[in-house]
């Protein structure tokens, strides 16, 4: 285990021209192929669609896979495939053991796995436990059966409040908008309790105070170990359990503080009793070798509550939303990364960092803002303040630039190596995310950032698939964006996106030091040094002079010179040798 660094300012030593340096966490020697990697998350439905049906498939990512090995990833992680209605885009499993037609067979997984492992990509897959989908036929027996009977248990089942029963049993309202409870009837329509879903009333959750429930979600986890995946995103690891009694709650659907309302109160998020489900999950795990990994969605905060999920015998990582939503606010940006980095290490696991997911608006596009964007799961409408592409595109360089500098393991959202922002223009009728139908159209959801990749600019559909239009259409800007015209642009968000990862693995960057440089630590730039690597990044209106070093790489190449100009990240390396650029 890694020894919490007690913070301090060092004279550096006098060959890194980097000024005062406060060390916050130390190089890491520990064995484990996640603490350093770059995992790129494959959204299947958009990713590549080979069967022509609209819709991504397996083939189509074993036919793609090579681009993302010749990216410089270590892993792909599969957003669900599985047998689901897709009311929820996959999150609602109607067979955890399958793979849904539309995303291809079994068969199409296994040759996916062989192509993943020829390459030497590593394959980690959604687990979704809290929930199922409605015509689960576990859901589906329980609905069959009385009030009080086994079948139920299996689900959070409930009688009404009021009178007649006709009120839901708690306050409690789905992340989707509306009540978190839905009321079903009998087989001779008389009405009959209600089942809990902190999500769509099609994802009922699960009732993880039975043993059952335990049992199947084991022999789920072994049913992928055994197919050779090298572990799991394991989706809302934090709503497993609920608290005793179902006691109400008038905070926010999603466990985030408000006013009045900690987010650690939270009854639906954060039970003790979740510690055990993941020790054994993680005894299962270790039992296929050390290389096997459990990383938690848990949108919590405070910061050092994430690290109650990552244990040396529990999960190996979690993502970390508080720096996603930092966004580039420098102050924030360093109290995150200083956070994180001395949460983590006090319980032996290495941060993460991510900057997009297929839940929140692109940060191309969230960075093309100068005030406040749109909040998460909202998206981004015709009708609303339009974000500045080319702005956002910039900062989106100089943020992943910055970001993949720093020690640890990063997540990458299949198409921001390609600078691709959020879709806008979706007709309604297109429009899948249930957010958008359960709020009437108030909130719009996160289609936007679910837009199919744009593989070749002079192909049909822009190369994503050969048949039917795409399941959402591509923005007018998307061919400009095509991957085929940065692959052969030196100076492309993809060129320099592959630069990034191999300059990071060159470096050992994911395994090294962090201390905040702090000369360049000001009200609108941010600097630390990783080993002998300088990374600056400057979001002052004002060009930031460097200092002398050997400039590795900028996330604007047309930048030259000594200064950094504004939205603009470089790595520079420092050292005896070192000379002014
Ligand atoms: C997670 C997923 C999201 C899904 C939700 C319900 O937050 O990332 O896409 O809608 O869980 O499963």
């Amino acid at each position: 285990m890694l020894s919490l660094m007690s913070v301090e300012t060092v004279t550096p030593d006098t060959s890194l021209n980097a000024g005062p340096l406060t060390l916050i966490h130390e190089a890491d020697n520990a064995p484990g192929w996640w603490r350093s990697a770059v995992i790129y998350q494959v959204y299947p439905r958009s990713f590549r669609d080979l069967n022509g049906d609209g819709v991504g498939d397996l083939a189509g990512i074993t036919e793609e896979l090579p681009h993302l090995a010749d990216l410089g990833v270590d892993a792909v992680w599969l957003s669900p495939f599985y047998r689901s209605p897709q009311r929820d885009a996959g999150y609602d499993v109607s067979d955890y053991c399958d793979v849904d037609p539309i995303f291809g067979t079994l068969g199409d997984f296994d040759v996916m796995m062989a192509e993943s492992h020829r390459l030497g990509l590593r394959v980690i897959v959604d687990l979704v436990p809290n929930h199922c989908s409605d015509q689960h036929a576990a859901f589906q027996a329980a609905l069959a059966a009385p009030a009080g009977s086994p079948e139920r248990d299996m689900f959070i089942f409930r009688d009404g409040t009021g009178p007649d029963g006709s009120e839901p049993p708690n306050n409690w309202q789905s992340h989707f908008g509306g009540p978190a409870w839905t009321r079903v009837a009998r087989p001779d329509g008389q009405p009959d309790q209600w089942y809990l879903h902190l999500f769509d009333s099609s994802q009922p959750d699960f009732n993880w105070d039975n043993p059952a429930v335990h049992a199947e979600f084991e022999r789920v986890l072994r049913f992928w170990l055994d197919r050779g995946v090298s572990g799991f995103r394991v989706d809302v690891a934090h709503a497993l359990v609920k608290a005793p009694g179902l006691p109400a709650w008038g905070g926010r659907a999603d466990g985030g503080s408000s006013e009045g309302f900690p987010g650690h109160e939270a009854p639906m998020f954060g039970q003790p009793a979740l510690h055990d489900i993941y020790r054994n999950w993680r005894r299962i795990l270790d039992q296929y070798g050390p290389d096997r990994i459990l990383c938690a969605e848990a949108n919590v905060d405070p910061l050092p509550r994430l690290a109650n999920w990552v244990r040396p015998d529990q999960m190996h990582q979690a993502f970390n939303f508080p720096y996603l939503h930092a966004g580039l606010d420098v102050y924030r940006l360093r109290g995150v990364i200083t956070d994180s980095l001395e949460a983590l290490d006090a319980v032996g696991a290495p941060s993460t960092w991510v900057l997009s997911n297929h839940d929140v608006v692109r940060h191309a596009s969230r960075f093309g803002y100068n005030g406040q964007g749109p909040r998460d799961g909202d998206g981004i409408g015709p009708a609303d303040p339009q974000p500045d592409i080319a702005l956002g595109r910039r900062r989106a360089a100089a943020a992943s630039l910055f970001m993949l500098g720093l020690p640890g393991a990063a997540y990458l959202y299949q198409g921001e190596e390609l600078g691709l922002p959020d879709g806008v223009d979706i007709p309604e009728h297109l429009r899948q995310d249930p957010t958008f139908a359960r709020t009437g159209g108030e909130r719009l959801g996160r289609d936007g950032c679910r837009i199919p990749l744009p593989w070749r600019a002079a192909e049909t559909h822009l190369g994503f698939g050969h048949g039917r239009d795409p399941w959402l259409p591509f923005p007018s800007s998307f061919a400009a964006l095509a991957r085929d015209l940065q692959a052969a642009s030196p100076s492309s968000h993809l060129a320099l996106y592959r630069d990034i990862l191999r300059l990071r693995r060159g470096l050992n960057l994911g395994r090294g030091s962090l201390s905040w440089a702090e000369d360049w630590c000001t009200g609108s730039s941010l600097g630390y040094v990783n080993g002998t690597t300088l990374v600056l990044m400057n979001l002052n209106h004002d060009p930031l002079e460097m200092p002398a070093g050997h400039v590795l790489l900028r996330s604007d190449p047309s930048g030259a010179g000594r200064f950094l100009a504004s939205g603009e990240t470089a790595w520079l390396q420092l050292g005896p040798d070192a000379a002014a650029d």
